[in-house]
């Protein structure tokens, strides 16, 4: 059987705007997906760059993430730290189609930060 390049994993209205919902992932990290007030969904690994807050449970506004913990600012669209604060969380390539969530599934089983996101070695 022929194994899709997107995961389908559900449709949009299983979250409200403004919130978020948690996807295991066996054998990986935990997935966040937000769907913003304007309807924009995002997914990112559900794991603060800080101290590994669970961004699920921040506030939403705009395309903006606060973390529960200490309020660090991320944006769901690049995963990076906003507003001074360094660091950045993988994001997962999503779409919507007819109403449903497809998540890229080789980043689903394999985030990773961007190479112009990541933190930079030690010189
Ligand atoms: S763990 Fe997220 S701001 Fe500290």
């Amino acid at each position: 059987m022929r194994v899709g390049k997107w995961l389908d994993i559900g449709p949009v209205e299983q979250i409200e705007p403004g919130t978020a919902r948690t996807l295991p992932v066996e054998g990986g990290e935990e997935l966040a997906v937000f769907r913003t007030m304007r309807g924009d969904i995002f997914t990112i690994v559900n794991k603060c760059p800080h101290k590994q807050g669970p961004l699920s449970q921040g506030i939403v506004h705009g395309n903006v993430v606060a973390c529960p913990l200490h309020n660090w600012n991320i944006s769901l669209e690049t995963g990076r730290a906003l507003g001074g604060d360094d660091g950045c969380v993988p994001t997962i390539p999503t779409k919507v189609e007819g109403g449903r969530i497809f998540l890229l599934r080789e980043a689903v089983l394999n985030p990773q930060v961007p190479a112009d996101e990541a933190p930079k070695a030690a010189a």
